[in-house]
C-alpha cells in the first residue's frame, strides 16, 4: 500500500507542477488539493487494514458454521431410523459381559450386573477406575465394544436415544444452573410445568423455605450473574428438578462429594426420597452415601470387585 501512495503522490505532483505551468491551477488550489488527497488515501488504507483484520475472523466463522451445522454421528447411521422407541420404562438394567475402551486401553472389562425396577444400586470404587463411563454408557454417548446394557430386556443398542435420555434424571457433582429465575432453573427438565409443581418439587428438595425466604421468591435471578447460591443450595435446586422431571430412571454422580458431612446428612434425606420407586444408579466413594443403595458394585480395575445387598458389603470394608 505504501508503494501504491507514493505513486499516487507522485502522479499528483506531476499532474499539478504541468497544470499549475499552464497556468490553469494556482499553488493554492494544489497544496488545498494535495490534502484532500493525502486524507483519502489514509481513509482507503484504514480500510483496507480494517478488512485485513477481518479475515481471519471470517475464517473462525466458517469452521464455527461448520462445527454447528455437524450431525453426530448416530443421526449419520443409516440405521438411525429404525431405532426402538418403548412405550414405558418398566426399570430393569442389565450390564452383560460389558467391556469397553476409549481408546486401546481397555477401562471396562466384563461387567456383568442387573439392577431391578425401584431398585438402587451404588457404584463404588477408586478415582478413574470407570464408574462416570459405565453412566456414558447407559447415557448411550458410548457403545461398549463387547457385550451388551439391556434395558427391560431391550438392547441399549437399538433403543432411541432421545426417548432415553427422557427416561433419565441426573443429579452430578456439577450443577449447570441458568442466568434465569429459580422457577426456570428448576423447570429445566420440564419446561412446561406449572407453577405448583415447581413448588412440590421444591417442598420435596426441602429447598422451599429457603426460597420463600429470599425476596423475590420463585423468581429471584441466580446464576452467572444473578444471586449466588451455596454449593448445598445448588445441589438442592437440582434435586428439586429431578423430582419435577420425575424421570424412573436416576443417576447420582457424586452427587455428595463437594459438601461438608453435615450438609451431607440432610441432602442425603432429600436424596432417599428421590430414589424411592426409580431405577438409581449412585456412584460414590462415600460409603455413607451407599447405604440409600439396596446394593453395592465395587469395581477395581475396571472389573466387578464385589458386589452385593450393602449390608454384605458393609461388612466386608
Ligand atoms: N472421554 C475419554 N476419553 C479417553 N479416556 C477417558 C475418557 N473419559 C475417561 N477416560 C479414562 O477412562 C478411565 C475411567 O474414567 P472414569 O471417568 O470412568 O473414572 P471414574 O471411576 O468415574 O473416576 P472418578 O472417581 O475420578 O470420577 C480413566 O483412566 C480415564 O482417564
Ligand atoms: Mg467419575
Amino acid at each position: 500500500m505504501d508503494g501504491i501512495q507514493f505513486m499516487l503522490m507522485m502522479a499528483v505532483m506531476w499532474v499539478g507542477v504541468y497544470e499549475i505551468q499552464r497556468g490553469a491551477m494556482t499553488m493554492g488550489d494544489f497544496v488545498a488539493f494535495l490534502g484532500y488527497v493525502l486524507i483519502m488515501t489514509g481513509a482507503v488504507y484504514s480500510l483496507f487494514t480494517t478488512y485485513q483484520s477481518f479475515q481471519p475472523m471470517l475464517a473462525s466463522m466458517d469452521r464455527l458454521k461448520e462445527l454447528f451445522s455437524m450431525v453426530p454421528e448416530f443421526e449419520r447411521d443409516k440405521d438411525a431410523r429404525k431405532l426402538y422407541v418403548p412405550e414405558a420404562f418398566i426399570g430393569r438394567v442389565k450390564f452383560d459381559k460389558v467391556s469397553f475402551a476409549y481408546g486401546k486401553e481397555p477401562v471396562l472389562k466384563n461387567i456383568s450386573f442387573e439392577v431391578l425396577p425401584g431398585e438402587a444400586v451404588a457404584l463404588v470404587g477408586p478415582s478413574g477406575v470407570g464408574k462416570t463411563t459405565m453412566i456414558n454408557l447407559l447415557l448411550k454417548l458410548y457403545i461398549p465394544q463387547s457385550g451388551a446394557i439391556y434395558l427391560d430386556g431391550v438392547n441399549l443398542k437399538g433403543i432411541d436415544h432421545v426417548w432415553l435420555r427422557r427416561q433419565i434424571g441426573v443429579v452430578s457433582q456439577e450443577i449447570f444452573l441458568f442466568n434465569d429465575t429459580i422457577e426456570n432453573n428448576i423447570k429445566y427438565g420440564k419446561p412446561n410445568a406449572g407453577h405448583d409443581e415447581v413448588v412440590a418439587a421444591a417442598r420435596k428438595a426441602q429447598i422451599h423455605d429457603f426460597i420463600m425466604g429470599l425476596p423475590d421468591g420463585y423468581n429471584t435471578v441466580i446464576g452467572e450473574r444473578g444471586t449466588k447460591l451455596s454449593v448445598g443450595q445448588r445441589q438442592r435446586i437440582s434435586i428439586a428438578r429431578a423430582f419435577l422431571k420425575d424421570s424412573p430412571l436416576l443417576i447420582l454422580d457424586e452427587p455428595t462429594s463437594a459438601i461438608d458431612v453435615e450438609t451431607e446428612r440432610s441432602i442425603k434425606e432429600s436424596l432417599s426420597n428421590l430414589v424411592k420407586g426409580r431405577t438409581t444408579f449412585i456412584i460414590t466413594y462415600r460409603m455413607s452415601l451407599a447405604d440409600i443403595a439396596d446394593k453395592v458394585v465395587g469395581i477395581v480395575d475396571g472389573s466387578i470387585a464385589r458386589a452385593g445387598t450393602n449390608q454384605e458389603i458393609l461388612k466386608t470394608v
